[in-house]
């Protein structure tokens, strides 16, 4: 079984004061070894989706599998273990908690799913050391520059090896060349057992992944596979 989530006819509305249908009806299936890019204009519903892959908000109707197991929505505290334990979160700009420092933000990850603080510990060291920033292991988010700070912010999304990867414009606040360097380490994550989906506003980026959804007037209008 290669679909690892699997989104059958998902409806999104919001119902401020005036009701806003998102997404409509989506279905679709997530391959796990796979890149996504999620690409779409600005309130087409990216990270609308992004936010009921990671199970922070619900569907208004249908129904997400995950491992091809229903996700039921008011099982809260299960679905808090399968986030925190499958499922590592990128957003674009504030990611980490600012009173704690680099290595402090990556442990408290790994801590919410396993509580072994000597393993958080030699884990987040490990790599934090990878995205090359052991030099800034004691830094807090205000003492990094903002690609040094996605850089610990993908640390903390893959201290607990998740499967699943969902980043929301990682870089949608960066150069292009710390850009490059943020997907060039998201690209590297790719492995046979895990699927990446990330949003972009950037062509260039999106074109690279190995499928190509784009939301449009809540539909999905686009996937083009590169395989
Ligand atoms: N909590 C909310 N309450 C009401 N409306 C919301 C809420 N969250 C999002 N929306 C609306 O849903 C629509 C989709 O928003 P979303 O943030 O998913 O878009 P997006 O594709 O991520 O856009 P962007 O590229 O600007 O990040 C927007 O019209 C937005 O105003
Ligand atoms: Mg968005």
């Amino acid at each position: 079984m290669s679909n690892i989530i699997e989104l059958n006819n998902i409806s999104k509305a919001f119902d401020n004061q005036k009701k806003i249908s998102v997404l409509k009806n989506l279905s679709f299936k997530f391959k796990k070894g796979k890149i996504y890019s999620l690409s779409g204009p600005s309130g087409s519903g990216k990270s609308t989706l992004l936010n009921l892959l990671s199970l922070i908000d619900r569907p208004s109707s249908g129904n997400i599998k995950i491992d091809n197991r229903n996700i039921n929505h008011n099982e809260i505290e299960i679905n808090d273990k399968i986030r925190s334990s499958n499922i590592g979160i990128v957003y674009q700009e504030k990611n980490l908690l600012p009173d704690f420092t680099a290595i402090e933000n990556v442990c408290i990850a790994s801590l919410a799913a396993n509580n072994n603080h000597t393993m958080a510990e030699q884990e987040s060291l490990k790599i934090i050391q990878k995205v090359g920033l052991k030099d800034r292991t004691n830094h807090y988010p205000s003492e990094l520059s903002g690609g040094e700070m996605q850089r610990i912010a993908i640390s903390r999304a893959i201290v607990n090896k998740p499967r699943i990867i969902l980043a929301d414009e990682p870089t949608g606040s960066l150069d292009h060349e710390n850009a490059n360097q943020i997907f060039n380490l998201l690209f590297k994550l790719k492995n046979k057992d895990r699927v990446i989906i990330f949003a972009t506003h950037n062509r260039f980026f999106a074109n690279k992944a190995d499928y190509k959804i784009s939301l449009s007037n809540g539909k999905i209008k686009t996937i083009n596979g590169k395989i």
